[in-house]
């Protein structure tokens, strides 16, 4: 390789969506000639994939930015890209002067005349796509792991939650084929991939352009390509959520037993507040659907926030009372934050921080509670489980079953470690609150 090609490093933040649009962009700066680097130090182009969903996310990118400064005497490149890229605009220029490129990911099909831009001096932005039909469709993805990799099938969102960037960010809602999202998984499957998550922020919300496929019926497609084990999808929102979805997984024993179902609220009051869509009452319905499964039992897991303006001590005490009632299996639990240009950030009656945190704690606290005693009924089972790596210190094999749930377990004296992507049967002999611990189980030959 000669030693004059060019480098590029990448960061990336935030959700599944954002380190599978990095693993396209990476595949698109190789494809444009470009080599990546494991250290800012070696490289000429630093690109930040940032997330702006909590918190103050655009703080922290600009002292980063701010750090990076001292690297600019080299002769270095800097390109933000992301949510808080799109967010910001080109304002990260007047607080960032060295940076070259802004780009929010509906522009990101742009990135080969963009980087053109910049190798010539330029500045180039890429903000203006948010109302785009068009998906970043690549032949080039660098998918990091060679078993369990993403597919992208829509991309943006329409729901417009009233605490939500994503719409801001990420721009409207827009499918991609079934045919070009079948072709990938087959390509996929062809070299190796066993395990296929299907992505997008409302990944149920999926339309096919053409009119040719569900989403139920994208999702057994791509289970019942030859050669797939594993078929996951994330993250869906209740208000689209059909019992068809359902009766595909209770069918195609390839999709996983895992559905994330974010709620957001147990209190029907504070959901319209929220923009939600549904009611309490529509989705314990789905959760109902997702119940009475014949050949499966589908575990569940959800996000939560707690104080959202105006949430009362009662309507907290109904998120606790649902979170009792469906039993999840893990929950990611956030403080309600104001994000810029979210209609709620001008609702009254903010919720003090102090009691937010005291209201997290108890969420927390309880999920802890029910999540011990639902990986507890796991004890005795055999399950079957991709292996994901090893942890040498203990001596185990770090696996996941399908229902998404971490199971170490050792293996026993004389017979060979399962390799990395293999599929094997483990034995449960000790459950905790997030993970199972056994032994293999070891197929008895001939
Ligand atoms: N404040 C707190 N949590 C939020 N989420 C999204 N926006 C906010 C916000 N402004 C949470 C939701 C969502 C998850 C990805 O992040 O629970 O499902
Ligand atoms: Fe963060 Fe949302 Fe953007 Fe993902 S889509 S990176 S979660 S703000």
């Amino acid at each position: 390789m000669s030693s004059d090609q060019k480098t590029f490093f990448i960061e990336t933040f935030g959700c599944q969506m954002n380190f599978h649009d990095s693993e396209k962009v990476i595949g698109t700066l190789i494809s444009q000639g470009y080599r990546r680097v494991e250290s800012e130090e070696d490289a000429d182009l630093i690109f930040y994939n940032t997330c702006s969903i909590r918190d103050k996310a655009e703080q922290k990118v600009f002292h980063r930015l701010a750090d990076y400064k001292r690297l600019q005497q080299q002769g270095k490149r800097f390109a933000v890209i992301g949510c808080v890229a799109q967010q910001e605009g080109e304002k990260i220029f007047e607080r960032a002067p060295h940076v070259s490129l802004v780009a929010g990911s509906a522009s990101y099909r742009h990135l080969p005349e963009m980087l053109v831009q910049i190798e010539s001096g330029a500045r180039a932005t890429g903000l203006d796509d948010r109302q785009t039909d068009e998906t970043f469709e690549t032949a080039f993805t660098a998918r990091s792991n060679p078993h369990r990799g993403y597919i992208t099938i829509i991309e943006g969102c329409d729901k417009f939650c009233a605490y939500c960037v994503v719409p801001y960010t990420r721009g409207k809602e827009r499918s991609r084929s079934s045919e070009s999202v079948l072709a990938e998984a087959r390509q996929m499957v062809d070299s190796g991939y066993t395990d296929i998550q299907l992505l997008g922020q409302n990944v149920n919300s999926y339309r096919d352009p053409l009119g040719k496929k569900s989403f139920a019926e994208l999702l057994a497609a791509v289970g019942e390509l030859a050669g797939i084990r594993r078929v996951r999808f994330t993250t869906s929102h209740p208000r689209h959520f059909t019992r068809d979805i359902v009766e595909a997984i209770d069918a195609v024993s390839t999709l996983c037993d895992h559905v994330h179902l974010p709620v957001q609220s147990g209190s029907s009051r504070v959901l319209a507040a929220m923009n939600r869509e549904y009611t309490r009452e529509q989705y314990m319905e789905r959760i109902e659907w997702l119940r009475s499964t014949r050949n499966r039992e589908i575990s569940l897991t959800t996000d939560i926030i707690v104080g959202f303006p105006g949430e009362t001590e009662a309507e907290f005490e109904q998120t606790m009372s649902l979170m009792r009632e469906v039993g999840y299996d893990g929950a990611f639990t956030f403080k309600y934050s104001p994000r810029p240009n979210t209609p709620a950030i001008s609702l009254a009656d903010s919720i003090p921080e102090d009691e937010k945190t005291r209201r997290l704690h108890l969420l927390n606290q309880q999920q802890q509670e029910i999540q011990r005693a639902r990986y507890a009924r796991h004890m005795g089972q055999v399950i079957e489980v991709m292996v994901e790596g090893y942890n040498d210190p203990r001596g185990q094999v770090i696996a996941r079953t399908s229902q998404n749930k971490t199971f170490n377990f050792i293996v026993p004296a004389g017979v060979a470690r399962p390799q990395v992507g293999s599929y094997v049967s483990a034995r449960v002999t000790r459950t905790f609150p997030n993970s199972l611990a056994g032994e293999m189980v070891v197929p008895i030959e001939g």
